[in-house]
């Protein structure tokens, strides 16, 4: 992720809610507390968030209710005008943006999916999915040939002339995503999609979504209050609390290293083995002195255990994909995090 570009960066981005939130900024120093704006008539949204998205990157936004993740998003996608700091989206200002400009960027960049469906009841699913393409102009055939593509893609195959009320939950949704992707964007929003899923077929989208993310590679923006949700998708998290980001890091480092006792509330009750993959325990470079079969950089802990428990050398070689040694694993601070020591 280190080496590709920021497709999304937002810096010192505010969103107040109020009256004259403007002139209502500028009268506010570094360290106001969100309390004393609240006491002031104003909720900040938004508070003071810097944070970039990169290309091919699945970003997580997580917090408690009320903390600003679905705002934060809608920020990014210019659905809410920002008070105070730039985002930029592919180096361009989204607030500078004309009018023009912006439904040409939802329509062939963008692609969202919310929690409520919002699908059109008198529609069937191809009816549903082909519409951003009518609003887009493409000919009916057009439109046709690629809803069915996604409709594929999404497993909703044989279910194209149905009717919104004639789908499960998870059917319905998968409407909202293929209907997402049917403009192919390149970067895709998504607000709290699975939440009204009972927890199995919420479980079976998450399997699905990694699989198609797989498959596209988009740069994903993906907001639960989930934990464990966020855990299983995301390439870094980003934990809101109060309008701000406390702490942004790789699913793994957070749990390691949780940097506050509100990122620490969260982190409390996870399998740290299930999280911690070798590589961040490892210590790079190669040393000769460390022989024997290698461990994968990208296992989990728990993937490791019978290796960690029953093999008494005291480092362990580490090897990427390609099977070349990029460094090395102390047993001991394995057996730490496998016993919840650390
Ligand atoms: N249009 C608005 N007008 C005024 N206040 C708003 C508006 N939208 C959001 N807020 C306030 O901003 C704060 C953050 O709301 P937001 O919807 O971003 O939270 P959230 O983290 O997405 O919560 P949830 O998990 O419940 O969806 C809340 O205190 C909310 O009341
Ligand atoms: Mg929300």
């Amino acid at each position: 992720m280190t080496n590709s570009k920021p497709v999304i960066s937002c810096n010192n981005v505010w969103k107040l809610f109020g009256f004259a939130p403007e002139k209502y900024l500028k009268t506010l120093s570094e360290d106001t507390s969100y309390e004393e704006i609240q006491a002031d008539g104003y909720i900040a949204g938004v508070k003071d968030v810097s944070v970039d998205v990169f290309e091919g990157e699945m970003l997580v936004i997580m917090g408690l209710s009320g903390s600003g993740k679905s705002t934060l998003l809608r920020c990014m996608s210019r659905l809410h005008d920002i008070t105070g700091g730039t985002i930029k989206i592919d180096d361009q200002d989204i607030m500078a943006l004309e009018e023009k400009e912006l439904i040409n960027l939802r329509r062939n960049k963008m692609g969202m999916v919310f929690q409520s469906f919002g699908l059109l009841p008198h529609r069937s699913v191809l009816e549903n999915v082909a519409f951003p393409l009518e609003m887009r102009g493409q000919s009916k055939h057009d439109r046709r040939d690629r809803a069915l593509e996604v409709i594929k893609l999404v497993g909703l195959e044989g279910r194209e002339d149905y009717f919104p009320r004639e789908l499960s939950g998870g059917q319905q949704q998968r409407v909202g995503i293929a209907r997402s992707l049917a403009i192919e964007p390149d970067i895709w929003f998504l607000d709290e999609p699975f939440s009204a899923l009972d927890p199995l077929i919420r479980r079976e989208m998450q399997d699905e979504f990694l699989r198609l993310q797989d498959m596209l590679g988009k740069t994903i923006i993906f907001v639960t209050h989930d934990f464990d949700e966020a855990l299983r998708l995301a390439d870094r998290i980003a934990i809101m609390k109060d309008g701000a980001i406390e702490q942004c890091d790789t699913p793994d480092k957070i749990v390691l290293n949780p940097a506050t006792d509100y990122v620490a509330k969260f982190t409390q009750e996870i399998d740290t083995a299930r999280v911690v993959r070798a590589k961040t325990l490892m210590r790079a470079g190669a040393k000769k002195s460390i022989t024997g079969v290698a461990l994968s950089a990208n296992a989990t802990i728990q993937e490791l255990a019978r290796t960690i428990v029953n093999d008494a050398r005291k480092e362990f070689p580490i090897e990427d994909e390609k099977g070349k040694i990029i460094g090395s694993m102390n047993r001991q601070e394995a057996l730490d995090v496998l016993l919840g020591d650390k």
